[in-house]
Formats: C-alpha cells, sequence, structure tokens
C-alpha cells in the first residue's frame, strides 16, 4: 500500500497527453502496490497564485509566531507541503511551455519549497527534508529532447531534478511522451511513452 500523489500541470483536462501519461503511471504503481490511496492534483483548478510580499514575509516566519492573519496567508503552503510529507511517491505530469515548466506547477512548487518545512539552512548550507520519496516526472512535448539536436533545450527536467533535489527528493525517474507535434511520432508518443512505464 502506497500513497500517491498526483500533481497534474497541464490546463487541457482529461485531454492532455501528460496527464494521461501520469494516470497510467498512478494506475500501474495501484495495481503494483494494492491498497494504494491516490491522492490527484489538477494545478489549473484552484491554482496557486503567484506569490506576493505579505505571503512571503509569513512563509518566512515561524509557524509559532504566525498571526491569525498570516496563518491565512500560509495556508495553502501549509496543506501542499503536508500533501507532499504524507506522499510516499509522487508523479507530476507537465507539458514542456517554452522550454521549462508551464507556471501554475511553478507557483506550486514556490509554495512547497519553504525553510524550515522542506529544507532547512545549517551550517554546511542547505539540506533537503524531504526523505523517502520516489517521483516519477511524466513530460509532454511537442518536440524530442531525449536526443537529437534540441536536448540541451529541456530547461524543465534540470530544473525539477534541481529544486526537488534541494528539498531532499533524489529518487526522480522521467518518462517522456515526446514529439506529440511531429508527424510520424506524434500518433503513437503517448503509447511508446506508456510502455516505458516500469514501477
Ligand atoms: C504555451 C505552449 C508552449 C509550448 N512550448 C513548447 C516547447 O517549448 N517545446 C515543445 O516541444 N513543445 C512545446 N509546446 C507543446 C506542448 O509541450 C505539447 O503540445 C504537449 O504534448 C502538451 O502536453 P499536454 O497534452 O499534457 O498539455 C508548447 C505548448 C504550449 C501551449
Amino acid at each position: 500500500m502506497k500513497k500517491i500523489l498526483h500533481v497534474m500541470a497541464s490546463p487541457r483536462g482529461t485531454a492532455s497527453i501528460s496527464r494521461q501519461l501520469g494516470d497510467s503511471i498512478t494506475a500501474q504503481l495501484a495495481v503494483s502496490n494494492p491498497g494504494s490511496i491516490i491522492t490527484t492534483v489538477d494545478l489549473n483548478v484552484n491554482p496557486f497564485p503567484h506569490l506576493f510580499e505579505a505571503q512571503i514575509d509569513a512563509l518566512r516566519i515561524p509557524a509559532d509566531r504566525l498571526t491569525e492573519a498570516q496563518k491565512e496567508l500560509t495556508k495553502r503552503s501549509d496543506e501542499a507541503i503536508a500533501q507532499v510529507l504524507e506522499a510516499d511517491t509522487i508523479v507530476i505530469s507537465l507539458p514542456l511551455y517554452n522550454f521549462g515548466i508551464p507556471s501554475p506547477l511553478k507557483s506550486w512548487i514556490d509554495n512547497i519549497a519553504r525553510a524550515g518545512y522542506t529544507f532547512s539552512y545549517g551550517a554546511d548550507g542547505p539540506k533537503g527534508l524531504v526523505e523517502g520519496k520516489k517521483v516519477y516526472i511524466a513530460l509532454a512535448s511537442g518536440g524530442v529532447f531525449s536526443e537529437g539536436p534540441f536536448k540541451e533545450y529541456d530547461f524543465a527536467v534540470p530544473y525539477l531534478k534541481t529544486v526537488l533535489g534541494f528539498m531532499g527528493i533524489t529518487d526522480v525517474e522521467v518518462i517522456r511522451a515526446e514529439g506529440t507535434a511531429v508527424s510520424g511520432l506524434m500518433e503513437h508518443a503517448l503509447e511508446r511513452a506508456i510502455e516505458r512505464i516500469a514501477v
């Protein structure tokens, strides 16, 4: 039994290729781990707003010193962090947007990467506090980035690995549905990605 969190970043709902790939990963995880509990977070439904000044201030104040108003400002961050900490396995599904991650996913990350909760600063520098998690990244892209001339143009995977690693999450597996805009690849991009899932 595992607690699986699927964080979905595409605005395209059930038509989304990355979401379908993420759903296939969670479904296979559930088969391999009977009794698993799957929680889904669609970042385009009730999205995390861009950070604003009062919220940034509140996010940096220790919980026992927050005013009631500040507690309201940290509430969604608290909830998102609790979901991450509770999960054994996290599936992040996203489309590649302009060589990076979609902004709703960035806003979610800005809410979960929080000093004192998911990382800390010590004498030896920053330390990730989130341990023992496995993350699957289900990435859909119009072009091909796993190999070839555009390999260096994918900033989403290096960024996600860096920021997840900063929080202590180093067991990250990437499954790509790529070439979704390339004739000859698009027809089977999702199917081929699903075939590569090994959980
Ligand atoms: C705003 C926007 C930016 C995009 N930027 C890229 C890009 O930089 N590289 C790429 O290969 N595809 C790009 N695409 C194509 C998507 O990554 C591709 O259609 C993907 O399969 C969509 O995934 P989804 O079905 O999960 O939403 C972009 C699409 C949109 C809407």
